[in-house]
């Protein structure tokens, strides 16, 4: 098996996990979350969304968020911006990174952005030379690549079309979304193939939410293509606001049970991760989305 030995895990808790929250999380408690999740060892935690807040109000506090977080050296705290709006915001915040975020579909792209998909590219290329000319670094996210609310299958090249895109503007990275849940992993494996062909898979991360129970067996299909880089969310929080049913991404302490299982090195803690996922459920009132973590609490009481 050739695994890669290293694993950069890039936690999108406080932003694609919260989002679709109802009632809005106070600021201290997103502050208390992020520093929680630095303070495990993750490396990469994306911390919150300059959108419209019309469209996310839950993260409409973003400015407050980035003011109040400890920030730990060498950590990098990612926030999502559509447009220049939402990268004047960013920049103002003192942010370093930025993710764009296209779509595989041309119903979702309406949905999630209010654009066609060529239209948003053509925001994007914007958005992302503005930063890259002031030294913020960019990342691509690209949704429904494993099928689509409102189009049904996506077609493989269709998101191999939108990664070239988004990496020859200057993306460092462009990550494949499965946004509702629904790939398996021959799937997984087809789309990263094809992904692959045209971008150095290096440059490629996964982003697997969990509705049907397959994000684990996508994040290992993703592995054996080489992929080294996946999204996930602390207690398996979350959901799109703008794709039905979607529930949270896969939780980041069964990612890292499995990774740790398999001697890829993350240089995550896994007993403080599983007490950064007990402070945001114990606000939220709510069970745990993690296995791990649930079997972890059980045996340790
Ligand atoms: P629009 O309505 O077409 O935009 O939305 P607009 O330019 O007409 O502006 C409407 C209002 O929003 C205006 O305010 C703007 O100023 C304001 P008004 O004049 O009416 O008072 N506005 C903004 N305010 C703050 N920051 C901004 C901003 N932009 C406009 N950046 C837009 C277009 C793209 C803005 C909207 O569709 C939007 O914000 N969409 C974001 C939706 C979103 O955040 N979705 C979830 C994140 S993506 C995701 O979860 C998927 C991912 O996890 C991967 C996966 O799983 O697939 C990444
Ligand atoms: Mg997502």
């Amino acid at each position: 098996m050739n695994l890669p030995k290293k694993v950069r895990m890039f936690e999108v808790g406080p932003r694609d996990g919260l989002q679709n929250e109802k009632n809005v999380v106070p600021v201290e408690i997103k502050v208390g979350l992020i520093d929680r999740l630095t303070e495990a060892g993750l490396p990469v935690v994306e911390a919150t969304s300059f959108v419209s807040p019309k469209w996310v109000p839950q993260l409409a506090d973003a400015p407050e968020v980035l003011a109040k977080i400890r920030r730990k050296p060498g950590v990098s705290y990612p926030v999502l911006v559509p447009n220049r709006k939402g990268l004047d915001g960013a920049i103002a915040a003192g942010c370093d990174e930025i993710v764009i975020f296209g779509a595989a579909s041309e119903a979702f792209s309406k949905r999630n952005t209010n654009c066609t998909i060529a239209e948003g590219l053509a925001r994007f290329a914007e958005v992302c030379d503005e930063a890259l000319d002031r030294g913020i670094r960019v990342r691509g996210d690209i949704s429904v690549c494993l099928g689509c609310p409102y189009d049904g299958e996506v077609d493989p090249a269709q998101v191999t079309a939108v990664a070239r895109e988004l990496y020859a503007m200057g993306c460092y990275e462009v990550c494949i979304a499965d946004t509702i849940g629904v790939g398996t992993p021959g799937k997984t494996r087809a789309v990263f193939e094809d992904v692959a062909r045209h971008i150095p898979v290096e440059k490629l991360a996964g982003h697997f939410h969990d509705t049907y129970g397959q994000a684990l067996a996508n994040t290992y299909a993703a592995l054996e293509c080489g992929v080294a880089v996946f999204d996930s969310s602390i207690a398996g929080l979350g959901g799109c606001p703008y794709a039905k049913g979607a529930t949270g991404n896969v939780a980041t302490e069964d990612v890292l049970f499995m990774l740790e299982g398999l001697n890829i090195e993350t240089g995550v803690d896994m007993g403080k991760l599983v007490e950064a996922g007990r402070y945001i459920c114990d606000f939220l009132g709510r069970p745990t989305g993690s296995r791990v973590a649930r079997a972890l609490m059980a045996k340790a009481a």
